[in-house]
């Protein structure tokens, strides 16, 4: 799911309330995974179980654009139930601070973590990308995976996710527009102290979701049954709202920098610690071989 029907920007209490419910609902079934499988199909990363665009060319991409080393912290922003940042920091042995605005997600993220990356080697909160809690410059690449857009004020969230970026440390984060539209990206980077590094286009990220949107309208008896019919006429209202405009959507994965102002950041950069998580053992028996 790219975003729930009809938010425009809310409110983050009825954000959360609304997240909570999709999580809650898709956690009793496997159906809303099945039908991503189905519309993914080869592409689709089943030990992720994101709800979003997240297929295997997406995670290699993150992966590539991050530029992660060993040890060092990566952000999940709006982590939904962790999958996307749990796989890439086992992939990248980094350690990962992951938060949501749903508590329920972050409380599913929490208990899927030990399935891929030793104990505390990830923690997740409950935070907005408003209002993310993180100390300045203390993370060393941070990912956002359908979750931007339901960001009260993009701007801010761009200096917010900024905030948090080491000297050097890239966000990587999906975007989406109507095709043709001026990018305000730029505008946003420079605003933050960052810089646009990358323009990833993601070509057949707009066909997948219109597989998959008719696969919820082919299966909304099903959804309803279960799902709850609340949560099943979410998912149809948001199918039938967005396939229209699907075909003049561009969609992109962006890579924001935060330069290496000073000769000696890129050390800093690599040798910084993440912030005080309980749990913590050395960074070296923490490590998986991936
Ligand atoms: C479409 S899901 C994507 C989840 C995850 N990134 C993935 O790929 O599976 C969007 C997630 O963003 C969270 N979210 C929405 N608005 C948010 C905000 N302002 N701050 C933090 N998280 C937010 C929702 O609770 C939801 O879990």
């Amino acid at each position: 799911m790219t975003r729930l029907p009809a938010i425009t920007p809310a409110p983050a209490v009825r954000l959360a309330a609304q997240f909570d419910a999709f999580h809650t609902a898709r956690a009793r079934s496997t159906l809303v995974a099945r039908l991503y499988a189905t519309a993914m199909g080869d592409d689709y990363p089943h030990e992720v179980a994101a709800s979003s665009s997240c297929d295997w060319p997406l995670l290699g991409l993150l992966a590539a654009r991050l530029r992660l080393r060993p040890g060092q912290v990566l952000a999940d922003a709006g982590c939904g139930t962790g999958g996307v940042g749990l796989w890439l920091a086992r992939a990248l042995a980094a350690r990962l601070e992951g938060f949501d605005v749903s508590p329920v997600a972050v409380a599913q993220a929490t208990a899927r973590s030990g399935r891929f990356v030793p104990a505390g080697r990830a923690a997740f909160r409950v935070a907005s990308l408003d209002d993310i809690g993180l100390p300045d410059r203390s993370v060393h690449g941070a990912v956002c995976v359908d979750a931007f857009a339901l960001a009260a004020d993009r701007a801010a969230a761009v200096r917010e996710l900024g905030r948090i970026l080491a000297p050097g440390a890239r966000l990587v984060l999906t975007r989406a527009l109507r095709r043709g539209a001026a990018p305000v990206w730029e505008e946003q980077a420079r605003a933050a102290g960052l810089v646009v590094e990358h323009v990833d286009e993601r070509p057949a990220e707009p066909a997948m979701w219109a597989r998959l949107y008719r696969l919820w309208i082919d299966h909304a008896d099903e959804l309803r049954r279960e799902l709850g019919d609340d949560q099943a006429q979410n998912m149809l209202h948001e199918a039938h709202r967005m396939l229209p405009a699907l075909p003049g959507r561009r969609a992109v994965l962006l890579t924001l920098r935060r330069p290496l102002t000073e000769p000696e950041a890129p050390e800093a950069a690599d040798t910084m610690t993440r912030p005080a998580s309980a749990g913590d053992g050395p960074a070296t028996s923490e490590r998986t071989p991936q």
